[in-house]
């Protein structure tokens, strides 16, 4: 038998319907639609209701797929959700995912890198896949950022959204799906952009949420350097390894953080700019959930054929990054 590869035979995904606009922002921050749209391409960014956690935000976009395909849900073999947002510490949002969708034969698990966490995902799912031991995995990727963002902070709450995206992964012995991962960590950027509180190091406490210690923090401009060098070289590396030209590909789906961040990383890999996805206008940053929603999206408007390369590619906190081939199979 041929070589197993992991094919995304199905996408889906979910956007919260409440939409927060720059102009929103400007009744309550000091800021502006010219600055936010000028310094990071964002417009509008969605926002959970008050009784949506992530887990809903994922079980509604694997509804889309699901019903679209028609696959029954206790045929799911495993359900692995990236996440830096779950609904709680313990259980995991894939348990909470697992039972209120019916996949009743399924395992699965929360994995946590932030904002390259549904590349690390989808190289775990396709690695369950490629070893033939199992058929159907779901790959999910979302946030709820604005369950960690401080909105009187106008340096980071202004780059989030919350949404979901997710795949399912099914074995294909005629090479489609993703024929490659480079993922890298370097845990010295650790400083530069975390959540403080809430873990085993400090434990919540009154002094804890005085100090704003339960909000994202960030130092924008180390990250965004950070953020052009590494997805950069983990794309032009993944190239290089599978003796594929930037030419070749139909279509590059980076992280969506900010639009400078996505042109220059363009530019360094001479990747022509119509064949670079972009969506943070409508969503901004939603962390695990932009990847997957990109592939929807790519999906959804025909930017993909069967037989296409598309190269995705992502950083985040850890720092955490990564890039991923794949050979259109869809
Ligand atoms: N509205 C208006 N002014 C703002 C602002 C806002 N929302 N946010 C910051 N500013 C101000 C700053 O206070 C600063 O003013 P000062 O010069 O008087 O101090 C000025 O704008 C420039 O700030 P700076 O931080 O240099 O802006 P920048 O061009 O680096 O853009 C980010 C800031 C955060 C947009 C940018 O660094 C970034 O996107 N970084 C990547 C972060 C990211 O998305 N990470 C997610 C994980 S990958």
């Amino acid at each position: 038998m041929n070589k197993l590869t992991a094919n995304i035979t199905a996408v889906g995904k979910y956007l919260p319907e409440k939409k927060l606009t720059n102009k929103d922002l400007e009744n309550f921050l000091d800021t502006s639609d010219e600055w936010i749209q000028d310094r990071t391409g964002i417009h509008t960014r969605r926002i959970a209701s008050k009784n949506e956690a992530t887990s809903d935000l994922c079980i509604n976009a694997i509804k889309e797929l699901l019903n679209g395909k028609n696959i029954d849900p206790n045929d799911i073999d495993a359900i692995i959700v990236a996440t830096v947002t779950p609904d709680m510490m313990f259980p995991s949002t894939a348990c909470i995912i697992q039972k209120k969708i019916g996949a009743n034969n399924a395992w699965g698990f929360d994995l946590s890198a932030a904002c390259s966490g549904f590349l690390f995902a989808l190289e775990t799912g396709s690695q369950f896949i490629s070893s033939g031991r199992y058929k159907k995995v779901l790959v999910v990727g979302s946030d709820t950022m604005s369950s960690i963002l401080n909105y009187s902070d106008r340096n980071t709450c202004i780059l989030f959204g919350d949404g979901a995206g997710v795949v399912l992964l099914e074995p294909s012995n005629k090479g489609f799906g993703i024929i490659d991962s480079k993922l890298n960590i370097d845990g010295t950027g650790g400083e530069y952009l975390y959540l403080k509180a809430g873990g085993s190091r400090l434990p919540t406490s009154i002094e804890t949420i005085k100090n704003n210690h339960h909000f994202l923090y960030q130092e924008g401009k180390t990250v965004f350097k950070y953020a052009v060098r590494g997805m950069y070289n983990v794309s032009k590396d993944i190239l290089e390894r599978n003796n594929i030209s930037v030419n070749d590909i139909k279509l590059f789906i980076p992280h969506q953080a900010n639009k400078r961040i996505i042109d220059s990383t363009a530019k360094k890999l001479k990747i022509d700019s119509n064949k670079v996805l972009i969506n943070i206008d409508k969503y901004a940053n939603t962390t695990a959930g932009t990847i997957p929603i990109g592939l929807y999206d790519a999906v959804n408007e025909k930017k993909v054929s069967k037989g296409d390369y598309v190269l995705l590619t992502v950083f985040g906190a850890g720092f955490t990054f990564g890039s991923t081939l794949i050979k259109w199979g869809l």
